[in-house]
């Protein structure tokens, strides 16, 4: 099978490509990125002299391109957006631009070309937010669509446009919403790398509000093993819900970290709320283990010691994404684009 994997420098998107390469030795992967300061091709340096694998520089949005790097795939994993809640609260546009359209734009060339199956990742964002009184509630995929931030807006938009397609065109498409992932090759400006990061360097752990937002985490091989089972086996037109069965609030996130590096709880700062701020987020599953035999298989403390050692190790890697010659380098590859 040949597959154009959308966004695969990120962070999903690049565990998702090493997976695939390694668990299949006969699959071809086209990776189309726009290289924005999300995307990092170290991330795919243990893959990229694979003739199995091949990086086209480009965005989403732009039709061409994307004819050019799904025609001959027989299959699209769709990870590509803008991904951080608070730059959405900052600047909206891009969100609705990338996540929106660049969705439309895939869709409708798969369309075109006849792909055979398209794989839409999304996240439990776009359901909204639980409340904290009642923990036994649990988002399923019957749940209704209730987004609060611009980010979960445009992907909630990204997801009807993809059901819209199911429905009008009969189009091969599978949806996924899953909760908050962690591993390597995370950003640092997600919680819990930006956590770990901090508190290597003794400095603060800022806490949004009081610290008790809740929010469901997975290990990201895990959700990439998800996403492989969908796409060979998941039913035409469907949805699944994909969860880790681990509900952890600011507090929770920041204690087990400190506590893992043996650091002082005094490094624990609480900073102003996010706007719109969603109090809880959690998964029920049981379609996705009923149906596929999913399950998550890395505890959430074995997968946090699993991600400090990997970022203890790979200094040079999270060195490199905060310097300022970094986002420097990010912005010229995005003007390259311009140039193709
Ligand atoms: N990270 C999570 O916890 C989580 C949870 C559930 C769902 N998701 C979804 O999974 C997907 C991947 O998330 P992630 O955390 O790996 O994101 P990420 O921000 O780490 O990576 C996004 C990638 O998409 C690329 N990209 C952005 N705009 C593009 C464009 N216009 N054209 C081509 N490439 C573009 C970036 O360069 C980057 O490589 C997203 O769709 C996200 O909504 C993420």
């Amino acid at each position: 099978m040949k597959i154009l994997v959308t966004g695969g420098a990120g962070f999903i998107g690049s565990n998702f490509i090493i997976h695939i390469l390694e668990k299949y030795p006969d699959y071809e992967i086209v990776n189309l990125d726009k290289l924005t300061y999300a995307g990092n091709l170290e991330n795919l340096k243990s893959v990229e002299n694979n003739t199995r694998y091949k990086f086209v520089l480009g965005d989403i949005c732009d039709r061409e391109i994307v004819k050019k790097a799904m025609t001959s795939c027989d299959a699209v994993v769709h990870f590509a957006a803008e991904s951080h809640v608070d730059r959405s609260i900052t600047g909206p546009t891009i969100f609705v631009q990338t996540n929106v359209i660049g969705t439309e734009i895939l869709l409708e060339t798969a369309r075109d070309l006849g792909i055979k199956r398209f794989h839409h990742v999304s996240t439990d964002e776009v359901f909204g937010s639980l409340s904290l009184e009642n923990l036994k509630e649990k988002f399923a995929e019957n749940t209704p669509y209730s987004p609060h931030s611009p980010y979960s807006a445009s992907k909630a938009g990204s997801d009807h446009l993809v059901r819209a397609f199911i429905d009008t065109y009969n189009f091969p498409a599978t949806i996924s919403n899953c909760t908050n992932n962690y591993g390597p090759f995370h950003f640092p400006e997600k919680v819990i790398p930006l956590f770990i990061i901090n508190a290597f360097a003794n400095k603060p752990l800022p806490i949004y509000g009081t610290g008790m937002a809740v929010r469901d985490y997975l290990y990201v091989t895990d959700h990439c093993k998800a996403i492989d089972l969908i796409l060979h086996k998941g039913k035409i037109g469907e949805t699944y819900c994909i969860g880790g069965d681990s509900e952890k609030n600011g507090l929770d996130i920041s204690d087990t970290i400190l506590n893992l590096l043996s650091k002082p709880k005094t490094l624990k700062t609480f900073v102003e709320d996010r706007k719109g701020h969603d109090m809880r987020y959690a998964m029920d599953h049981s379609k996705i283990t009923n149906e596929l035999g999913w399950k998550p298989t890395v505890t959430f403390e074995e997968g946090l010691k699993k991600t400090i050692d990997w970022y203890k190790n790979n200094e040079s890697w999270w060195r490199k994404i905060i310097s300022k010659e970094y986002l420097d380098n990010n912005r010229a590859q995005a003007n390259k684009i311009k140039n193709i």
